[in-house]
């Protein structure tokens, strides 16, 4: 399977998402990645189910939600009804994470947990079985456009050989770019969000962004190749 490529809405214009997102389809995107921010848990505010509602009735392609809220439990169904796929929810902000898990699964929905950058993947070793996805963050959250944090390379590795053969998808969220989306692959990620990387520009530069990351992505999956041989 190809790396699946999530584009962040939190770096298109947020006036015209939709023609965002139709830009990004026409260009190979996977996915749509949704961060969802509170001011508590992050220092910002973006959106919420009234808005992803809207997104679900012209998007093509699954609603990859992140979760950058405290106390996700309260909203996981206004998040299942508004139409998202996927919900991930940060380590950091769950106290019965398994429990959290469980509920998103129950509302039919893909589960992933995020880490931030200091927080370890070794923790998530007695819950793979309960998770769809692994949500490592590359930057702080809480805003796009940030540089990528390099040691976070290794905790991908790791994640992905703590993983091995099991169906689970290794996303790598922050400072994605084409310089760096091959090393993120080689380590092990199978999915890439960008926000700046594909966003930044105007419409008509979303397709070429987001060719200009899939070559990048199939070159390090190329080189993961090899590297297994
Ligand atoms: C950061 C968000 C990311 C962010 C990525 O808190 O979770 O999804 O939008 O944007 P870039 O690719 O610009 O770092
Ligand atoms: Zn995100």
């Amino acid at each position: 399977m190809g790396v699946l490529l999530a584009p962040s809405l939190l770096s298109a214009d947020f006036a015209a998402l939709g023609a965002a997102m139709s830009a990004a389809e026409a260009g190979g995107a996977d996915w749509h990645h949704v961060d969802v921010m509170d001011g508590h848990f992050v220092p910002n505010i973006t959106i919420g189910p009234p808005v992803i509602r809207k997104l679900a009735k012209v998007a093509t392609k699954p609603l990859d939600t992140h979760l950058m809220i405290s106390d996700p439990d309260r909203y996981l169904n206004d998040f299942a009804e508004a139409g998202c796929a996927g919900l991930t929810v940060h380590w950091e902000a769950c106290t019965h994470l398994h429990r959290t898990l469980g509920a998103i699964r129950k509302l039919g929905l893909r589960a992933g947990v995020s880490v931030n950058p200091h927080t370890p993947v070794s923790g998530l070793r007695h819950l793979l079985d309960d998770l769809d996805l692994i949500l490592i963050m590359s930057v702080n959250p809480g805003f796009g456009g940030q540089s990528f944090i390099p040691s976070v390379l290794d905790k991908v590795s790791e994640a992905a050989t703590m993983v091995g053969s099991r169906a689970i998808v290794i996303e790598v969220d922050g400072g994605i770019t084409p310089d760096n989306a091959a090393a993120v692959v080689g380590a092990g990620a199978n999915a890439l969000v960008a926000g700046n990387a594909v966003y930044s520009g105007p419409l008509s530069a979303i397709g070429p962004n987001l060719a200009r990351l899939r070559s990048a992505a199939d070159a390090g999956l190329a080189a993961r190749g090899r590297a297994a041989r």
